[in-house]
């Protein structure tokens, strides 16, 4: 299977006063092309950091990460913004949709920053929307929509230009559990579907079940569970 992340010997650390706080320390980590991997671990024990490194939003103190194929820890910020576009789709706990636009146009501005006719990424835009079970919310502002529903309108806006690894940060974390469970759903349908990687963060043990793989940071070290 076509390796899609490799990350070797990579370690973090923040100062906090002049404490150096040893965040992550000397991982390995490799994920598959169709992969479905969570990530557990308590409170303030670097998933985020992990997962904002893995997404190129923070740099490593030292150590190589190459995603689909490409060393990116030296990249400069605007290539990376390039490079992210294209390759990596995000997901949060909180939806960070854009308020005056509508749900179709939020799906469909990804494709167009990165450069698809407006007509297009709209058209595309619907096909998503569709699929995820929400076009008939395609009109409406994401004030006027249900919080499962932005949230598949995130997953959209994630996917639309069909990135190598969708990168979610507890994507349940504010749903209830009938919701959160109808987004997990549609996850597992995604990755069978369009044979999508996933690495999710989450202190939700049902997706840590229901994941391939689970992986667990303790100490800054990385552990394979499952
Ligand atoms: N920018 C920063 N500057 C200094 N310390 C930071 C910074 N970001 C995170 N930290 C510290 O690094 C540690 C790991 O934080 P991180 O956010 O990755 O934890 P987490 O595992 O995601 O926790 P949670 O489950 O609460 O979201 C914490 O102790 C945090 O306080
Ligand atoms: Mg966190």
């Amino acid at each position: 299977m076509e390796t899609i992340i490799e990350v070797k010997d990579l370690s973090k650390s923040y100062m906090s006063g002049n404490q150096k706080l040893q965040v992550l320390k000397d991982i390995d980590l490799t994920v598959r092309r169709g992969e479905f991997i969570s990530l557990m671990g308590p409170s303030g024990s670097g998933k985020s950091t992990f997962l904002n490194i893995l997404g190129t939003m923070d740099a490593p103190d030292s150590g190589g990460i190459r995603i689909a194929g490409r060393e990116v820890t030296h990249m400069t910020e605007s290539r990376l913004a390039v490079f992210r576009l294209k390759h990596i789709g995000f997901v949060f706990q909180f939806h960070y949709l854009l308020p005056e636009f509508t749900i179709e146009e939020n799906v469909a501005m990804p494709l167009m920053i990165a450069g698809a006719r407006k007509a297009e990424a709209l058209k595309k835009s619907r096909e998503m929307l569709d699929y995820l079970g929400i076009a008939g919310r395609a009109h409406h502002y994401p004030a006027e929509i249900s919080g499962g529903e932005k949230q598949r309108t995130v997953v959209g806006r994630a996917l639309i230009n069909s990135p190598d690894i969708l990168l979610a940060d507890e994507p349940t974390g504010n749903l209830d559990k009938a919701t959160s469970a109808r987004v997990l759903e549609l996850f597992k349908k995604i990755q069978k579907d369009m044979d999508q990687t996933f690495f999710l963060v989450t202190h939700d043990e049902h997706i840590a079940g229901i994941a391939e793989i689970n992986y667990y940071l303790d100490n800054g070290k990385l552990i394979k569970k499952k």
